[in-house]
C-alpha cells in the first residue's frame, strides 16, 4: 500500500487516517526527529531525536518503567549491554537462523521480503509494483556484525544485540539469586537492538538501531497459561489507555505458521494506522527455549529449585515486547489532528492531543508583549519557578495567538499568558489545549493546578 492511497483512509469511526508525510515533517520542523547524518545523504533506516522528541521518548520510557517495574513488586529492572558474548547469539539460533528472505524484481529493482508478498504475487512471481517478473529469494541475516580487540588475529567478531530480552535470560540466575526473587517473577529492561532490516522503511516504523522494551516473566510450567492470559490482558489495557482512538488497537492471534517451534500461541497487539494494522508489541509464549539453550550453550545449570516443594525445573517464560520507537510512532499518529477554523480560531490549527504525561513541553509562559518589561520580567519569574516542578518553555515571538498554535502543534497542555492585569492582582491567564478554553488563576495557585492535570491520572 502506498502511503498516498492511503490518504484517503477512513477509520472505523470515520476520522481520517493521518498520512505519514504529515507526521515526518512535522517531526522535521519541530524537532522530534531528523534523519540521521543527513549532511551526508543520511542512512537509510536510521534516525536522530531532536529536543522535542528527546522529551517525549524520556516520557514514554518513564511511564513503560513505572507501570511495569515500579508499580509490580514481583518485576525487577536490568540494564544489559548491547555486546555480549558472541555464543549468545548461536545459542539464540539468531546466527543461523535470523534471516528475511528477499526478491528482486528484474523489471523495477524494488526488493520485497518474500514473507510479506501478497499470496497471488509469490504464486505467480510477479512485482505487486509493476507486475515485472520476481527474481530467486536470496537470504540475508539481520545480525550486525561488530569486532572486540585491536590486534588483528586476536579480535573477536561478535554481534550488536538483534534483541535485547537476550540480557535478561542472561542476567535471569544473578537477578534472581541476588534479588531473593521467588518464581513467578519478571525481569524488564528499556533497550537498544540492531538489524540489518533489508526493506527498513516508514519512517520509525522499521529502523536498523531502534529501541525495545521487554518483560521477560518466569513461571512455572503448570501457570503458564494463567500467566500469558494475564501479561496478555494487562499489556492491551496499557497501550488502550495511551491512545485516543482505542478502536484503532486489537489483539491478533499468531496463525500455525507464524508460532516458533516451541509457542503453543502467541499474541500481536496491533494499532491501525495509514501502513493498515501492524505489530505494536509481542505477546510470546517463550515456554523453556531460552533457558534450556543457554544452559546447554554455556555448560551453566539455570534451573530454579522451589524453595517449599523443592522441585527443580527450568523456568517457561512469558514474553511481552514492544518498541519505543513504535510507541513514539503511534501517539504521533494517533494524537495528530488538523482542525479547520471555526468559532474559537479563525486560521484553523494542527493540534497534537498527546496526554499530558507524554507532551515534551508541560506549559509554555508567555509575556502578552515582548516590549513591556514588567510584563517579560514576571513570565521569565513564572517560567523559571515552574521550570522546578516541569517542562517549560518561555515564548515571547510573534502575536499571541501565533504562540498558542505552535505550542499546540507540539502538544503542549497548558499555556500561561502574563497581561497588564497580572501587573495588578498577580493573576495570569491559563489556556487548555484540547478545548481551548481560558481561566483566570492567581501566579501562586500555578503549581498545584498544572502538576494535578499534566502528572499521569494513576486511577
Ligand atoms: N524478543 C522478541 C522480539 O524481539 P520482535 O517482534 O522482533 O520480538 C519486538 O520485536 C518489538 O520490537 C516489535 O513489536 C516492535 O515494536 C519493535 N521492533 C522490532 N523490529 C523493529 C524495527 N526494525 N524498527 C522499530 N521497531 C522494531
Amino acid at each position: 500500500m502506498t502511503q498516498t492511497e492511503d490518504k484517503t483512509t477512513l477509520s472505523t469511526e470515520d476520522t481520517p487516517l493521518v498520512p505519514m508525510e504529515k507526521i515526518v515533517s512535522l517531526c522535521k520542523r519541530r524537532g522530534f526527529v531528523y534523519p540521521n547524518s543527513e549532511i551526508y545523504g543520511g542512512v537509510s533506516g536510521i534516525y536522530d531525536f531532536g529536543p522535542l522528541g528527546v522529551e517525549l521518548r524520556n516520557n514514554i520510557r518513564r511511564y513503560w518503567w513505572w507501570s511495569m517495574v515500579q508499580t509490580n513488586d514481583n518485576v525487577v529492572g536490568i540494564e544489559g549491554n548491547i555486546i555480549t558474548h558472541p555464543r549468545v547469539w548461536e545459542a539464540s539460533g539468531h546466527v543461523e537462523n535470523f534471516v528475511d528472505r528477499l526478491v528482486e524484481c528484474k523489471n523495477c529493482k524494488r526488493r520485497f521480503r518474500v514473507d510479506q508478498l501478497p499470496k497471488e504475487n509469490l504464486e505467480q512471481n510477479k512485482c505487486p509494483v509493476c507486475g515485472g517478473e520476481l527474481g530467486e529469494p536470496r537470504v540475508f541475516n539481520l545480525m550486525m556484525e561488530t569486532y572486540i580487540g585491536v590486534v588483528e588475529g586476536e579480535r573477536m567478531k561478535t554481534y550488536l544485540r538483534g534483541e535485547a530480552c537476550q540480557n535478561i535470560y542472561l542476567d535471569y540466575d544473578n537477578v534472581q539469586k541476588s534479588s531473593r526473587m521467588q518464581i513467578p517473577f519478571g525481569i524488564c529492561q528499556i533497550g537498544k537492538a540492531f538489524r540489518n532490516e533489508v526493506t527498513p522503511g516508514n519512517f520509525l516504523f522499521r529502523q536498523r538501531e531502534f529501541e525495545q522494551w521487554d518483560l521477560q516473566f518466569f513461571v512455572h510450567p503448570s501457570e503458564m497459561q494463567k500467566w500469558f492470559d494475564y501479561w496478555r490482558e494487562r499489556r492491551f489495557e496499557w497501550y488502550k489507555g495511551i491512545i485516543n482512538h482505542k478502536d484503532r488497537l486489537r489483539l491478533r492471534p499468531h496463525g500455525p505458521d507464524e508460532l516458533a517451534h516451541y509457542a503453543k500461541q502467541a499474541f500481536d497487539i496491533e494499532y491501525r494506522s495509514v501502513l493498515g494494522w501492524q505489530e505494536w508489541e509481542g505477546i510470546h509464549w517463550r515456554q523453556d527455549w531460552d533457558l534450556s539453550r543457554h544452559s546447554q550453550f554455556s555448560g551453566q545449570d539455570l534451573s530454579y529449585t522451589d524453595q517449599e516443594t523443592k522441585e527443580r525445573y527450568i523456568p517457561w517464560i512469558v514474553e511481552t515486547s514492544g518498541g519505543v520507537d513504535r510507541t513514539f510512532l503511534n501517539l504521533l499518529l494517533d494524537a495528530y489532528e488538523e482542525e479547520p477554523p471555526s468559532g474559537k480560531d479563525k486560521e484553523g490549527r494542527t493540534v497534537l492531543r498527546l496526554h499530558p504525561w507524554f507532551a515534551p513541553v508541560k506549559v509554555a509562559v508567555l509575556p502578552l508583549q515582548k516590549n513591556k518589561e514588567e510584563l517579560v520580567t514576571t513570565a521569565r519569574d513564572i517560567h523559571k519557578r515552574l521550570q522546578r516542578l516541569m517542562v517549560s518553555q518561555y515564548d515571547d515571538v510573534a502575536n499571541i495567538g501565533r504562540r498558542y498554535r505552535r505550542q499546540d502543534e507540539i502538544g503542549t497542555p497548558f499555556c500561561v499568558t502574563v497581561d497588564f492585569q497580572t501587573l495588578e492582582d498577580q493573576t495570569v491567564t491559563v489556556r487548555e489545549r484540547d478545548g481551548m478554553t481560558q481561566i483566570r488563576l492567581q501566579i501562586k495557585e500555578l503549581p498545584a493546578y498544572l502538576l494535578e492535570r499534566v502528572m499521569w491520572n494513576y486511577s
